[in-house]
C-alpha cells in the first residue's frame, strides 16, 4: 500500500512550499505527493524539481464537484494510506461587498469553503492514526476583516470546521490543524481585486514561506489545532476574542482605513 500526501494549491505559493518540505522528508517517509491544482505546466515543473518520491500531477479546478468525482474515482481504484491532507488552494478579493461582486465572492465560497469540505470528505476514508490535516486558513479568519468580508468570513468558516473536525476525530490519531497565517509574498497579492485596500491591510507585514510552512509541519506533527506562525498576530488573536466586535471594527477602521 502506498503511503501519500495530497496538496492542493500546489502551482504556487504555500502548496509550493510544502511539496518541497514533503520531498525533504520533512513530513516522513512518503511514497508519492498527489500535487492539485488546475495550472498543469507549473505542476509539471514541479514535478521536475522533485522528482522523489514522485509527485502524481492532477490538473483538478476544485471549485467544480465533478474534480471532487474524479479524486475519489482515483482513491479507489489505488486504496492509498493518505498520510497528510493540506488544503492550500484558495484566493481572496480585497475592497468593499459590492464592489467585490456576485461572482468573485461565490466563487470564494465554493473554493475556500466547499472545497476543504470536499477535499476532507473524499480523503478521510484512506487516512488512519498518525495521519494529519493541515487546512489553510487565515489571521483573516480570527480577526474578522472588513474591507476583506467574504474572504475573511471564508477563512472563520474554514478555522471553525477544522476545530471541530480534529474534535470529532479525537480518538482516531488523526489530528486537524488549522493553519493561520499573515500575509506572504505569493501569488495571493497578484490580482487582489482594490489594490488600495490590500495595500492599507499588508501594513501588518509579511511571514516567509518556509517559516510559515516549517512551523506549519511542526505544529500538524504535534497534533496541534490551531498554528499562528507569528507572535504579532497571536497577539491579535487573542486581542479579537476578548475585545468586542464593534470595537475591534473601530480600531481596524482606523488602522486600515
Ligand atoms: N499569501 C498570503 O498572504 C496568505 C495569507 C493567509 C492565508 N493565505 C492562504 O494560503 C493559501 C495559499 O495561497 P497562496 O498564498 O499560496 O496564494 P497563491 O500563490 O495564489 O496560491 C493559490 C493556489 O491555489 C490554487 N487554486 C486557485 N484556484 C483554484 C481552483 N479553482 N482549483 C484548484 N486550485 C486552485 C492555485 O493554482 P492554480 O491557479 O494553478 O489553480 C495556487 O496553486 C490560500 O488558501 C490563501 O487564502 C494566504
Amino acid at each position: 500500500m502506498k503511503h501519500i500526501a495530497i496538496v492542493t494549491g500546489s502551482s504556487s505559493g504555500v502548496g509550493r512550499e510544502f511539496v518541497a518540505q514533503l520531498a525533504k522528508g520533512l513530513g516522513g517517509p512518503l511514497d508519492e505527493i498527489w500535487v492539485i491544482a488546475r495550472r498543469e505546466e507549473e505542476l509539471q515543473k514541479l514535478a521536475q524539481e522533485y522528482p522523489t518520491p514522485p509527485l502524481r500531477v492532477l490538473s483538478l479546478d476544485l471549485s467544480k464537484d465533478s474534480s471532487f468525482d474524479e479524486l475519489e474515482r482515483l482513491l479507489v481504484a489505488e486504496n492509498p494510506r493518505v498520510e497528510w491532507l493540506i488544503n492550500c488552494a484558495g484566493f481572496g478579493k480585497f475592497g468593499d461587498f459590492q464592489s467585490v461582486g456576485r461572482q468573485a465572492s461565490v466563487a470564494m465560497v465554493a473554493l475556500n469553503c466547499a472545497g476543504v469540505v470536499s477535499m476532507c470528505s473524499v480523503a478521510l476514508p484512506y487516512m488512519r492514526s498518525g495521519a494529519r490535516i493541515i487546512n489553510v486558513s487565515s489571521i483573516a479568519g480570527i480577526v474578522p476583516q472588513p474591507y476583506l468580508a467574504v474572504y475573511s468570513a471564508s477563512k472563520a468558516f474554514v478555522y471553525e470546521l477544522s476545530r471541530m473536525l480534529n474534535s470529532e476525530l479525537k480518538g482516531t490519531g488523526i489530528t486537524v490543524t488549522a493553519l493561520c497565517p499573515k500575509f506572504m509574498r505569493t501569488g495571493f497579492l497578484n490580482e487582489p481585486g482594490d489594490q488600495q485596500a490590500a495595500a492599507s491591510m499588508c501594513r501588518i507585514g509579511f511571514s516567509e514561506v518556509e517559516v510559515v510552512v516549517r512551523k506549519a509541519l511542526a505544529a500538524a506533527v504535534l497534533g496541534r489545532q490551531i498554528c499562528i506562525p507569528s507572535i504579532d498576530m497571536r497577539a491579535a488573536a487573542l486581542a479579537a476574542k476578548i475585545l468586542p466586535r464593534r470595537m475591534l471594527f473601530a480600531i481596524e477602521n482606523a488602522l486600515f482605513r
